[in-house]
């Protein structure tokens, strides 16, 4: 009889690993905050004003010469009368109440058209339309003074300084009645 003999010959070899390794590596990170954290309540605060808001400044150009408070000197006006015979009178007379057709340059109907308005508006008026026959012949000095004139002719008073022949400072000068 034949015996079969079976040997059970090889086991299954498992290999087992377990050999798991997990390495954690932790970084940290040293954050410098910039140690010089200064105390926010001192720092850059705004001081205190001591004063209260100043009151508007005038503005820096125009004029606040009022003309009833005399804005022309009586020298000037003289200077203006020699102008005036010399390079209106022809036309507006010597009593300014003018002969057609150039108008009155004193009285009511002059000063119904020129009220309301700047002694700069009458300046412009006069240095680039007068005399007729050549328009800004004379110096800006001199439409002044005979800006003088007309203002006297007209009742406003003289003062102590003379006008200026600036075209912003007589724009400042309203021309109104008292
Ligand atoms: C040749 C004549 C003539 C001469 C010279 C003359 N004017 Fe005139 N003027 C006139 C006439 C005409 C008018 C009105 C028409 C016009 O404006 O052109 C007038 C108008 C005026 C006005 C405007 C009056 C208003 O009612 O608004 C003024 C101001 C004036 N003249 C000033 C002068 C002065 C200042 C001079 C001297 C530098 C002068 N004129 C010389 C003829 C003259």
């Amino acid at each position: 009889m034949s015996e079969n003999n079976q040997s059970a010959g090889s086991r299954p070899t498992g290999l087992y690993i377990a050999a798991a390794v997990v390495v954690v590596v932790i970084i940290g990170v040293v954050v410098f905050m910039g140690g010089e954290s200064s105390d926010p309540q001192t720092a850059s605060a705004p001081a205190p004003s001591a004063e209260p808001a100043p009151a508007l400044a005038p503005a820096p150009v125009a004029s606040t010469a009022n003309i009833q408070d005399g804005v022309y000197t009586n020298a000037q006006a003289r200077r203006g009368d020699k102008l005036y015979a010399e390079h209106c009178s022809l036309c507006h007379l010597p009593s300014m109440t003018g002969k057609e057709p150039a108008p009155e340059l004193a009285g009511d109907l002059f000063m119904s058209k020129w009220l309301g308005q700047s002694v700069g508006d009458l300046f412009i008026r006069i240095s680039s339309t007068m005399p007729v026959s050549n328009p800004g012949m004379l110096t800006e000095e001199q439409y002044a003074d005979l800006l003088a004139v007309l203002l006297q002719a007209n009742n406003f008073p003289a003062g102590a300084e003379e006008l200026k022949a600036d075209q912003d400072y007589l724009d400042g000068i309203k021309i109104q009645a008292n």
